[in-house]
């Protein structure tokens, strides 16, 4: 166990998934945690790099394996570089997606099948599972209507988001499934209601997880003040 928080955001482009993440990322700085924010595919130099050739449509058609490769490429970069080292700082790191979002995509989306999924994770992700996995649940017509009519949107669709909405169903049955594999850790709320209303959802979620993180750092703690007492009689003895 790290000292750490590890919390995901996930869902399907269009169901406000950033704004919630922002507010909940203010929200944590607010009641005093060091926060670390980053997104994928990216969140480093060379995951930037990666998410470039996933998400260009000049890319074209890449290959479903290829694209949970890169997927897996950009993730392993962002662990090392800056997730496990943060976590270990005990600081709270908050991405806005993560693995969920290649078993929905690429598992389901793209019918790769949860085990080809699951062989990539078990080697690059290992044992770094977020505490807390976050899905904004949005009706896949809905949630296109949403993305095309933000208008703040400089870009239009990117490679994967322009594809079909046959796989938008697929990618939203992934994340109802995933979340119901797992449902003490991933969270299905609704993003079908305000701004506001599903902030509050959502906090009442991360609540108990900054309670129980309180606790750890507290008997953490206490265990370094004991060791350090201990080495102290120990060099005086010497
Ligand atoms: P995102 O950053 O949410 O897009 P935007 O910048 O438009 O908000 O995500 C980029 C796309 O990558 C999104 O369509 C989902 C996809 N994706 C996968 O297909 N598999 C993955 O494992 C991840 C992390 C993202």
């Amino acid at each position: 166990m790290t000292p750490g928080l590890f919390i995901t955001f996930e869902g399907l482009d269009g169901t406000g998934k950033s704004t919630q993440l922002r507010r909940a990322v203010q929200y944590l700085r607010k009641c005093g945690h060091r926060v670390r924010v980053t997104r994928e595919p990216g969140g480093t130099r060379t995951g930037e790099r990666v998410r470039d050739i996933l998400l260009a449509s000049k890319t074209g058609k890449l290959a479903p394996l290829a694209e949970l490769a890169l997927m897996y490429a950009a993730r392993a970069q962002l662990l090392e570089e800056v997730v496990r080292p943060a976590l270990a700082r005990g600081q709270v790191v908050v991405s806005d997606r993560y693995n969920t979002a290649s078993f929905a995509y690429q598992g389901y989306g793209r019918e790769l099948g949860t085990a080809t999924v699951r062989a990539f994770d078990r080697v690059i992700c290992g044992s770094t599972q977020p505490d807390l996995t976050i899905i904004l649940d949005l009706d896949p017509e809905r949630a296109r209507g949403r993305a095309l009519g933000d208008t703040r949107r400089k870009s239009r669709l990117d490679r994967i988001e322009a594809a079909g909405m046959a796989f938008h169903k697929r990618v939203r049955a992934g994340y109802l499934a995933v979340a119901r594999s797992a449902p003490e850790r991933v969270k299905l709320v609704s993003a079908d209601q305000s701004i506001d209303e599903l902030q509050r959802q959502i906090r009442a979620l991360i609540e108990p997880l900054l309670a129980r993180k309180g606790r750890n750092s507290k008997v953490e703690d206490r265990k370094s003040k004991i060791e350090n007492r201990k080495s102290k009689v120990e060099s005086r003895k010497s």
